[in-house]
C-alpha cells in the first residue's frame, strides 16, 4: 500500500475548492480538512461572545480557548465548537463579512496553523484553504492553486444558493462580495493569498468538478509514483 501523502489545495473564495477536495479525499480514503472553516469558528465563538471585530486581543484569547472540530459528515463534513455543531452557523452571511478581519489576525493566523499542522502530520490528508502551500504545509508533495474567474465564482455560488432557496442575493453584487474578498486575502500582512511557486495552478472556470477531481487525482498518483 502506498503511504498517504500531505495535498495542498489552495484559492479564491468559491473556486470550488471544498468539494473538489472533498471528493480526492473520499478517493483516496485521506482525511478532508477545510481551513476556511476553522477561520469561521473563530469569527462565530468572537461573535457569540459579543466581541468587536476590532477586539483583537480577546479574539485572540478565544482562538486559543476554543477548541474546533470535524466529523466526517454528507454531503457535508460537520464542524464543532467546543462540541457543538456550527456547520451551518458557520456558513451565514454575517461570518461571511466579518472572517477576513479574524483571519487577517497574525497570531489567530499562528494558532490556527500549529492546529492544522497537527492535523496533517500523519499524512493522507488534503487540506484547502488559502496558505497550505506557502505557510502550513511548505513540504506537501502535492500543492495545487485553483483558480477560476471572479464572474464563473459568482455563478457557482449564485446556483448553489438557488439551489438551497436562499437566492436573496444578486449575480452582480455576489461578485462583488467575491472580489472584495480576493482583495482582503490578497493583500492582508500575513501570509496572503499567493502560489506557491511549485505549486501546479488549476484554472477551473471551463472545467466539471468530475474533471478537475480526475486531473487532482492524476497528479496524486504520479506524484506517488515518483515518492
Ligand atoms: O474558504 P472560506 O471562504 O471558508 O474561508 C473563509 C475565510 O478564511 C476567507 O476570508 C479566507 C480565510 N482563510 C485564510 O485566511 N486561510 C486559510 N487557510 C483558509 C481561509
Amino acid at each position: 500500500m502506498t503511504k498517504g501523502i500531505q495535498v495542498a489545495i489552495d484559492g479564491p473564495a468559491s473556486a470550488g475548492k471544498s468539494t473538489v477536495a472533498k471528493l480526492v479525499a473520499k478517493r483516496f480514503n485521506y482525511v478532508y480538512c477545510d481551513t476556511g472553516a476553522m477561520y469561521r469558528v473563530v469569527t462565530l465563538a468572537a461573535l457569540r461572545h459579543g466581541l468587536a471585530m476590532d477586539a483583537t486581543d480577546q479574539i485572540i484569547q478565544l482562538a486559543r480557548q476554543i477548541k474546533i472540530g470535524f466529523k466526517p459528515g454528507e454531503p457535508e463534513q460537520r464542524v464543532y465548537l467546543d462540541g457543538m455543531e456550527v456547520t451551518q452557523d458557520i456558513r451565514q452571511g454575517e461570518i461571511d463579512s466579518n472572517v477576513s478581519t479574524v483571519a487577517a489576525i497574525p497570531a489567530v493566523r499562528t494558532e490556527m496553523t500549529r492546529q492544522q499542522r497537527e492535523i496533517a502530520a500523519a499524512g493522507g490528508i488534503v487540506m484547502d484553504g488559502r496558505d497550505i502551500g506557502t505557510t502550513v504545509l511548505p513540504d506537501a508533495p502535492v500543492k495545487i492553486f485553483m483558480v477560476a474567474t471572479a464572474h464563473e465564482r459568482a455563478r457557482r455560488r449564485y446556483v448553489e444558493n438557488q439551489a438551497k432557496g436562499i437566492a436573496t442575493v444578486s449575480l452582480e453584487d455576489l461578485q462583488k462580495e467575491i472580489e472584495l474578498r480576493d482583495k482582503k486575502d490578497s493583500t492582508r500582512a500575513v501570509s496572503p493569498l499567493t502560489q506557491a511557486p511549485d505549486a501546479i495552478r488549476l484554472d477551473t472556470t471551463k472545467l466539471s468538478i468530475d474533471q478537475v477531481v480526475d486531473e487532482i487525482s492524476k497528479i496524486i498518483k504520479k506524484t506517488q509514483e515518483q515518492l
